[in-house]
């Protein structure tokens, strides 16, 4: 039996966690620091890592404690490397090498968004990923750093089809509901909002999607892009504005047909993908996976024969057990990191998971 103690920092939550045997969460701790963020619209990188600072010591104790564990019962600690936001990174990254040095353990570092796929395997599901009959697997990571379509196959190789070419599917959601004066993180209260109001009453564009007769090139098949989205969102509430009809109503029925145009592209780019490939199994997650509406979509527009695995909220958003989990697939082929481990901004080309395969 293996129990990693992981850390996640890699934007706006400082989160620990003690994962047993990649699958059983013995505790997973979030610190949010939403209220720091929330006056200035979005996360400031440098208050985002001393708010980490201040975190990262007591969420792991509360972790540990949690779990009812003592750090001479951990195997390994592992840490998010990336992407991320580098000033937040390094403050849990540096924690993780302190402790796996202080406490001569194995330290792992991990890919953020490889751990949010994760997210959907944790609490006992390690059976589907070792079934070669849930491959090939596609996964839509939405977040608000990614929105992007990586398919997998049973030998653990990987490939991304596509990704965002401009903002992130939470990102636009984020920017939305400030421009709507909703406040941040603008996804949940979009859908908040959006809960009284008409998907159908206005008419966002869904920008990539091909429609009306547009042919779509190629290269662009399987990517995404938000920003088109926003700016009609900006032009509908100029026109309100001047028309002095921005009421509750419109508020709500606004907030549901912009979610709506989100939510239409994340389901119609996976179907185009499940049209051209063998796909058996669709896994959605990131924080935008949260989104009662993208669930809600997802179950009902994708065919009976795809298993839809769609991690649980708790898993969704950021946190450090889905990082704890997937460092398992790392500790039992002894693929550590030295402690000379650099944290990275970016998603770099994935070419593997971890978790599936040998
Ligand atoms: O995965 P995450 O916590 O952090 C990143 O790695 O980016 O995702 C945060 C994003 C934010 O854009 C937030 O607005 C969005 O997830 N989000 C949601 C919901 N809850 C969080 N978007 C739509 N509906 C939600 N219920
Ligand atoms: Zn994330």
């Amino acid at each position: 039996m293996s129990l990693i103690l992981s850390i996640e920092s890699s934007c706006d939550e400082t989160a620990a966690a003690i994962v047993e045997d990649g699958s059983k969460v013995l505790a997973s701790v979030v610190a949010s620091q939403i209220a720091k963020h929330a006056p200035h619209g979005g996360v400031v990188p440098e208050l985002a890592a001393r708010e980490h600072l201040k975190a990262v010591i007591p969420v792991t104790e509360g972790a540990l404690k949690e779990a009812g564990v003592t750090l001479k019962d951990i195997s390994a600690v592992a840490v998010t490397q990336g992407p991320g936001l580098i000033p937040a990174l390094l403050v849990g990254m540096n924690f993780a090498k302190g402790l796996a040095q202080a406490n001569k353990l194995p330290l792992i570092g991990i890919n953020h968004f490889l751990a949010h796929i994760y997210g959907a395997f944790l609490d006992g599901d390690l059976e589907v990923l070792k079934n070669p009959d849930t491959y090939p697997m596609l996964a839509l990571v939405v977040s608000g750093g990614h929105t992007s379509l990586l398919l997998v196959d049973k030998d653990g190789s990987a490939r991304q089809l596509g990704c965002t070419i401009d903002d992130a599917a939470g990102e636009a959601l984020d920017k939305g509901a400030k421009l709507l004066g909703l406040g941040y993180p603008g996804g949940p209260v979009m859908q908040k909002t959006a809960e009284n109001g008409d998907p159908e009453k206005f008419d966002f564009p869904r920008p990539l999607t091909g429609g009306a007769g547009r042919a779509l090139s190629p290269e662009n098949l399987y990517n995404f892009s938000f920003s088109g989205i926003k700016t009609a969102l900006l032009y509908h509430v100029r026109k309100a504005q001047e028309a002095d009809c921005c009421d509750a109503q419109w508020l709500a029925d606004t907030a549901a047909s912009f979610q709506r145009a989100v939510v239409d592209v994340l389901v119609r780019k996976t179907l185009t993908v499940l049209k051209n490939y063998p796909v058996k199994t669709v896994v959605v997650a990131g924080g935008v996976a949260c989104n009662a509406e993208l669930r809600r979509m997802m179950a009902e527009r994708l065919p009976k024969r795809i298993t839809l695995k769609i991690a649980p909220p708790k898993y969704c958003t950021d946190n450090a057990a889905m990082v704890g989990g997937i460092a398992w697939h790392a500790f039992n082929k002894q693929e550590f990191s030295g402690l000379n481990m650099d944290a990275f901004a970016r998603l770099p080309r994935i070419v593997s998971v971890p978790f599936v395969g040998k």
